[in-house]
């Protein structure tokens, strides 16, 4: 059988892990496909040894890469949105299938490069874009496709889940747990894509896509990150059974979907809370499945390989399997919609993406207050007058010689909007004498009904 041709562009982490793996693995991979696999060209300014020894061709210009017939399956490794967008659509022009590990890429421009796929009759694979070595957009796709999908919960940056780890074992400020991070090599080149979720709003627009079938719609992922969390509400939440996570969150409910990522206390008893340190974790919960959860390695050479390494074994197959085909092959119009997201079916779905004022969690809240009689009643009576019900109240005694407590409250489920009112309504009161911090809270038991937001209503 006559090998599969790779053109691989970036030798960075990715690129380099997967030469790496395809050698290390290679005899398992071709009895997986029915055929070997072979890197013929690789666009990069630099070489490897096992490059140079095999007589790979290297291109500094990534765009002969996509433009060489024999390649087969263009790998897409060098990262950003403006050269691998052109790299891409010359690979789909020229007839190729596409591997790429891009959020970005496809957070932003998805709609338009899987349209030109389709009208092309190849496709774009890309389960190295999320979560690195968890097989989560394989398990979306393929594992759940029988599956009405109602939640998508991930830890999907595998940086700000250090960063939270160290906060709360080790008690460090956000800045020095992000300096760490920053030590071991977690953070991206430009952290702010970690902390600020950026990099999860990425992955989140991907899996809800897949999840619902809705288009990539990055711009409405309601972002918060990480950079204003205080170590004290990350030892507070401990201390009350709960993890501070930063999780990217899509939600289906009767009103829309929810698409929002943010720090969210979770109960410590959900496994997904107990994730810690780079991992990252996803739970999907569907109608027949049930929640099932998934939890690995979100970046690295060798997970992420392992990633890109899924989709050519799959495209590989298929290229196999349409050989010889006139009316299919890598040009043909008879490729399987294998990783298509269903937003690009017909007719696409039109459900919404909810603002984040009518987004239903639980809330924390902390504050400091006078402490004088009388003050506790006040505060519980704005919660009665806005209609929202106390789960859980906690008083700090003030230390020695201070006349103020520090007062934690989590809240029953309520929409964002009803919060704010309830917050401004605190926070005229003249008994408080900080700020009232806010942190959404999620107990992720599935349980709750997708009639929710039934009876929307705007702030
Ligand atoms: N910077 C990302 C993370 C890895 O920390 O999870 C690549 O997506």
């Amino acid at each position: 059988m006559e090998p599969i041709k790779l053109g691989i562009c970036g030798l960075g982490t990715v690129g380099r892990g997967t030469v790496e793996v395809l050698e290390r693995n290679a005899a398992s991979i071709a009895r997986r496909v029915g055929a070997a696999i072979e890197v013929a060209h690789v666009g990069s300014r630099q070489s490897l040894p096992q490059l140079r020894a095999a007589g790979v061709q290297i291109s500094a210009d990534h765009l002969a890469v996509a433009r060489d017939p024999q390649v087969d399956i263009l790998v897409e490794t060098i990262g950003g949105t403006t050269l691998a967008r052109r790299l891409v659509e010359e690979a789909i022009a020229q007839g190729k299938h596409v591997v790429t590990a891009n959020k970005a890429l496809l957070a932003e421009h998805g709609n338009a490069l899987f349209a030109a796929a389709a009208a092309q009759g190849v496709q774009i694979a890309y389960e190295a874009a999320v979560a690195g070595g968890i097989p989560i957009v394989h398990a979306l796709s393929t594992g759940l496709a029988a599956n009405r999908i109602n939640l998508v919960a991930g830890i999907i940056n595998g940086t700000g889940n250090f960063i939270l780890t160290e906060m709360r074992d080790k008690g460090q400020t956000f800045a020095a747990a992000l300096a760490a991070a920053q030590a071991r090599g977690y953070a991206e080149a430009d952290p702010a894509f970690d902390i600020e979720g950026t990099d999860a709003a990425h992955k989140l627009a991907i899996l809800a896509a897949l999840a619902f079938g809705i288009p990539l719609q990055f711009d409405c992922v309601f972002t918060e990150g990480l950079t204003e969390l205080d170590p004290q509400d990350v030892q507070h939440a401990a201390a009350l059974g709960y993890a501070i996570k930063h999780l990217g969150i899509a939600r289906r409910t009767a009103a829309g979907i929810e698409l929002r990522v943010h720090p969210t206390l979770v109960p410590r008893e959900q496994p997904i809370a107990q994730v810690d340190g780079v991992m990252n974790a996803v739970l999907v919960n569907a109608d027949a499945s049930g929640p099932t959860l998934y939890c690995g390695a979100g970046a690295g050479g060798d997970p992420t390989a392992s990633a890109v390494l899924a989709d050519v074994v799959d495209l590989a197959r298929l290229v196999v399997s349409t050989r010889g085909d006139k009316n299919s092959g890598k040009n043909g119009k008879g490729v399987p919609a294998a990783r298509v997201p269903a937003c690009l079916s017909d007719p696409p779905a039109t459900v919404p993406v909810l603002n984040i004022a009518d987004c239903t969690t639980a809330f924390y809240l902390r504050f400091d207050a006078k402490d004088q009689a009388g003050v506790l009643s006040r505060i519980t009576g704005l919660f009665s007058d806005a209609g929202l019900s106390v789960e859980a109240i906690q008083q700090r005694e003030p230390t020695a010689g201070s006349q103020e407590a520090t007062i934690i409250m989590i809240t029953q489920r309520a929409r964002e909007w009803e919060l704010r009112r309830l917050v401004q309504a605190l926070q005229g009161l003249d008994a408080l004498t900080s700020r009232v911090v806010v942190i959404r809270v999620e107990d992720l038991n599935c349980a709750e009904s997708p009639d929710e937001h039934a009876q929307s209503e705007e702030a």
